[in-house]
């Protein structure tokens, strides 16, 4: 049986694959939105493929959310002798500190034996602070250093499941109902086409340095997450998908 199991999850992982065009798809056993342990198996295999791809001066930049924290959680310790700086892909505010992208940055970081850049700011701002942060010498001196990231790990929220976990106003929810947001990642809203609605005012990573970094890595689970996990697909390129049995099997049911 769990060479059945397992036969059939690589046929559910080749699926997707081909569905949402990402090159390699891992699907581990289970559905998040069942049980919660389901996220460590992601964690698992994400650290693994993390692990497996990294090169010497590598900059990793992670997000917050439960499935990259799960990431950090499960790499094992081994300094490695490539030198690896890990930053947080933005700023975060409005989340449990475990959960929050310095938290995670600087867990990793610590388990690869390489350094971390932390970015100590709100991922919500004001027009007027925005740019006053930007002309502050503290950015000045690790913007840049996350906007090269060569490998990105980053997590997949449904748009309005996380814009109320952030917290966001009734206005803006309006806003993204509106507009149709089907999902969430690095602050950016989606709709199923991939086109960005909204995004938040922040400082840190961008679509385009995404799309130059040599390796992305998207990390979600259970099938609440299946017409996020589309969306994204949509949006840029991801080169590495790892999920579960809930969301591969929803994804491949939707239109
Ligand atoms: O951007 C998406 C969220 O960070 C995902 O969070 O992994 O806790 O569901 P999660």
């Amino acid at each position: 049986p769990l060479v059945a199991e397992i036969a059939g999850r690589s046929d559910l992982a080749w699926r997707v694959s081909a569905l949402l065009r990402i090159p390699r798809v891992i699907v581990v056993e289970g559905d998040a939105d069942e049980d919660a342990w389901v996220t460590d198996r992601i964690g698992q295999a994400g650290s693994d493929v993390l692990a497996e791809v990294l090169q010497d001066g590598d900059i990793i930049a992670v997000t917050g959310g439960t499935t990259v924290a799960a990431v950090a959680k499960a790499m094992s310790a081994k300094p490695l002798r490539q030198r690896i700086t890990v930053v947080p892909a933005r700023g975060t505010v409005g989340e449990i500190v475990a959960y929050q992208a310095n938290t995670i940055a600087s867990e990793l970081a610590a388990k690869l034996g390489g350094s971390s850049v932390l970015l100590q700011i709100s991922d919500s701002l004001s027009q007027k602070a925005l740019e006053q942060l930007l002309d502050d010498p503290y950015i000045q001196e690790r913007l840049p250093i996350i906007r090269q990231a060569t490998v990105v790990v980053h997590g997949v929220g449904d748009a309005l499941a996380m814009a109320r976990r952030r917290h966001a106003t009734e206005e803006e929810i309006k806003l993204l109902e509106a507009r149709e947001a089907k999902a969430e990642a690095f602050g950016h809203y989606f709709n199923a086409r991939g086109e960005v609605v909204y995004a938040m005012r922040t400082i840190g990573l961008r679509l385009d340095d995404v799309a130059r970094a040599r390796v992305v890595i998207a990390v979600a689970g259970g099938q609440k997450k299946a017409q996020a996990i589309a969306s994204v697909a949509n949006a840029y390129r991801i080169d590495v998908l790892v999920t579960d049995e809930g969301a591969a099997r929803r994804i491949l049911q939707l239109e």
